[in-house]
């Protein structure tokens, strides 16, 4: 049995920070770990232009522990009125990596999504053109059954967007379901799919152990066992299709615990710990620093990481909460239980 692993610095190809104090009190957990972190541009209002996105930057950079070297990757949130220009100025200005796909409603901060993708046509063809990949919450929102969004999304969009663009980036983020990843391994060149560590953890049952869980409660929702091991298998294949991108989405303890609580699991202050666990419950560490390490600098055309960080086979116990907003903390995942490995000179220590 293994009981420490030394692999390259990995990265985080897909993250909410937020903003303010929120930002401040969870970005130190994603920096200890990852060197990168492609930031979602959910905010409220959305960051859809170059300015905003490094202004966001630049708040990002100012709540950092001093010392750290991480590194903040930007992303444009598409709307219907993103023009070409946008993108053009967008991929002049450094730091900015990628445009997010939200359609209208599907998940939290979404209201300014895309209400048609032929609306952005012109745009997602200026992305082709300049190699910035477009990132894609790959829901439908009409009255399709929730466990079903997903497949439904890439029947109706996805493939046929992948077809008419055949020069366009895409990732398929925090995929769910066999068809993902069937989509995804059967598709041409530039086709990608971000895995968090819940779709690998758990499945939908977890959503309802015991009594309802809101803390297990995030979109894509956890879905049947039979796709959580379909998504498991390609994660820990070795493909450089699939790679890491925890979904870590905070939001206040009162905002989940609530009748109409909020999607969004907090994995940050564990992120490569739950991925260790997962890949050795599949009998394939060998195959994390792929995943975690390689596959997403690879498929954004940048270099991989030269330093390494060291997991150890040592439990400790979750913490119950972290502080978060004013008298409102944030309950992480796993919570008050314990997790196999452990980060060395991990913020837990
Ligand atoms: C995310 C959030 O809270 O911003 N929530 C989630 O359940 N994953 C949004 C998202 O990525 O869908
Ligand atoms: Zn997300």
């Amino acid at each position: 049995m293994i009981d420490r692993l030394v692999i390259t610095r990995p990265d985080d190809w897909h993250l909410h920070l937020r903003d303010t104090e929120a930002l401040a009190a969870v970005v130190p957990f994603t920096a200890r770990q990852f060197r990168r972190a492609i930031v979602m541009p959910n905010l409220r209002p959305p960051v859809i232009n170059a300015g905003q996105a490094l202004a966001y930057r630049q708040r990002i950079l100012q709540a950092l522990p001093p010392g750290t070297d991480f590194d903040p990757l930007m992303t444009l949130y598409l709307t219907d009125n993103t023009t070409p220009q946008v993108i053009s100025e967008a991929a002049s200005a450094g730091h900015i990596v990628a445009v997010k796909l939200y359609p209208a409603g599907a998940t939290t901060n979404s209201d300014s999504g895309v209400t048609d993708i032929d609306n952005t046509l012109a745009t997602l063809e200026r992305m082709a053109e300049l190699g910035m990949p477009l990132l894609v919450h790959g829901e439908v929102t009409d009255n399709t059954d929730v466990f079903e969004r997903e497949q439904r999304f890439i029947d109706r969009v996805l493939a046929p967007l992948a077809r008419r663009l055949p020069e366009l980036k895409i990732v398929l983020e925090h995929i769910t379901t066999a068809d993902a990843v069937a989509f995804v391994n059967s598709g041409r060149p530039g086709l990608a799919a971000t895995v968090t560590p819940q779709h690998l953890l758990m499945n939908r049952n977890a959503l309802f152990s015991g009594g309802i869980r809101p803390h297990h409660y995030c979109l894509p929702v956890l879905k049947h066992e039979r796709h959580r091991e379909a998504v498991l298998n390609a994660a820990t294949s070795g493909s450089e299709r699939f790679f890491l991108g925890t979904d870590s989405a905070p939001h206040a303890r009162s905002a989940k615990e609530n009748p109409c609580g909020c999607a969004g699991i907090f994995s940050a202050h564990a992120g490569i710990e739950f991925y260790a666990e997962a890949f050795e419950q599949a009998g394939k560490l060998d195959k994390l620093q792929t995943f975690a390490s390689e596959a997403g600098p690879d498929f954004y055309g940048l270099p991989r990481n030269t330093d390494t960080i060291t997991l150890v086979r040592e439990p400790w116990q979750v913490p119950e909460s972290y502080p978060y907003l004013a008298n409102d903390p944030i309950v992480p995942l796993r919570a008050g239980e314990t997790i196999t490995w452990r980060m060395e000179n991990n913020l837990n220590d």
